[in-house]
């Protein structure tokens, strides 16, 4: 029956699938279990990732509870993944009888755990919503732009996020400027941050290659659009491999593009140059290359804005990006794979120190307690900030007596 939400009692479901979700996802559960407010949570992993590369070493580095329940959907097409998440997913949502569903980012999880969820009529929380690289070519873009149409609650980490939403047609008051829980990870970690060195030579790496005068740079390159056809994998080579005729690079290697590389045969391209070739690495080993690069390139969403955060200099080997605050105020800058642009930032990096940046509004490090605040008064509705929280979808036009009392 659609129509009148739910409000049952049961806990809050916080939902997980890829790499980028676990550093979102970890500090708000710390915040929700500071809260006495809020219900218990409940950690669902989809398995939409699944190598112990890509889950193990992150939950233990970054202190996340192992997942309740494992949904272990693994890789597929868009389609098959999407929907044998959605299949997965709802007999979940059926027996916890959730009071609401938390998701984070952009990923396939994401968008197909709304989608169970709103349809169930169980209220739904976005967290990083609104960004928006116009740009459908990204499977990212279209799970973005679905989710934020349907969830109730959408917590945005820069402002001019507000700006698409509205453009979008939704509705102001379910939109809330809380910060970016990513940079929570980065601020609750960087004092354990794993040294360079150690990362080096725990992968068989001699530091000394990588740590000379100039420093080293990060490679991380994952995007379909850069690494799937090998005409753009050989474009993505080519300008990686002329940056580092400048300066050693470390580039730890994301399975789908081992995979193309490996395909096409260009492995023996990255091994003639100086290039340390790195297995994926767990979220301190990371922290602690980011932190001591003296520039990054990369087409992942997360990174740009760590690089913000860390006043590091960032290349972004994409078109466009959904997070352009991290090139108006931070770090970063975009170069797609134009080899001219990205060597005169380069030689700027390396002769200047490149753009120096500043740390966007409420990057604080207490984006997840924000969001516990607002989220205990909203599924309370009686609590001290009850008016200014709205109703969940499908109630908004029902007027404001009703919707407050909506919880019961
Ligand atoms: C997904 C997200 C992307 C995010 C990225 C971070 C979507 C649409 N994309 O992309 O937004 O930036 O995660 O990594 O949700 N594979 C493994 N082991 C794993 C997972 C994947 O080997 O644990 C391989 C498989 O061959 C798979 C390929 O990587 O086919 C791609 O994985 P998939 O989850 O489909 O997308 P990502 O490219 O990782």
């Amino acid at each position: 029956m659609m129509g009148e939400i739910r409000h049952p009692g049961g806990p809050m479901v916080c939902v997980v699938g890829a790499r980028p979700n676990y550093m979102k996802m970890a500090p708000l559960l710390r915040a929700f279990a500071r809260d006495p407010r809020l219900p218990g949570a409940v950690l669902v992993h989809t398995g939409q990732h699944y190598d112990l590369a890509m889950n193990e070493r992150l939950f233990a580095d970054l202190e996340l509870p192992a997942p309740d329940l494992n949904l272990e959907v693994g890789s597929g097409t868009h389609a098959v993944q999407t929907a044998e998440v959605m299949r997965r997913f709802e007999p979940v949502v059926d027996d916890l009888d959730p009071c609401c569903v938390i998701v984070v980012g952009d990923v396939n999880s994401t968008l197909a755990c709304t989608l169970v969820a709103v349809k169930k009529r169980v209220p739904v929380a976005h967290v990083e919503a609104g960004l928006r690289s116009f740009d459908r070519d990204m499977p990212e873009e279209i799970n973005r732009v679905l989710t934020d149409q349907v969830a109730d609650l959408l917590y945005t980490t820069e402002r001019e996020a507000a700006d698409n939403l509205a453009r979008e047609g939704i509705e102001p008051s379910r939109v809330q400027f809380v910060g970016n829980v990513m940079i929570d990870s980065l601020v609750a970690h960087r004092a354990r941050a794993t040294p360079p060195a150690k990362t080096l030579a725990a992968a068989g790496v001699d530091p000394a290659r990588m740590l000379g005068e100039r420093g080293f740079g990060v490679v991380t390159l994952h995007r379909p659009s850069n690494v799937d056809s090998p005409d753009a994998l050989d474009e993505s080579i080519a300008l990686v491999s002329e940056a580092a005729a400048h300066l050693p690079l470390v580039w730890p290697l994301h399975p789908r593009t081992r995979a193309n590389l490996e395909r096409c045969g260009f492995m023996p391209r990255l091994a003639a140059a100086p290039i340390a070739v790195l297995e994926p690495q767990g979220y301190l080993e990371m922290l602690g290359l980011l932190a001591h690069a003296a520039l990054v390139l990369t087409d992942s969403g997360g990174i740009q804005e760590e690089t913000t955060a860390l006043a590091v200099p960032c290349l972004t080997m994409r078109e466009n990006t959904e997070r352009p605050i991290t090139v108006t105020q931070g770090t970063n800058t975009l170069v797609g794979r134009d080899r001219a642009l990205a060597a005169d930032a380069i030689a700027d990096i390396l002769m200047h120190g490149g753009k120096r940046g500043r740390v966007p509004e409420l990057w604080d490090g207490h984006a997840a307690d924000r969001i516990a605040q607002h989220l205990a008064g909203w599924l309370s509705r009686d609590g001290a900030g009850a008016a200014a929280v709205p109703a969940p979808i499908g109630q908004m036009h029902v007027g404001r007596a009703r919707a407050g009392s909506a919880r019961g």
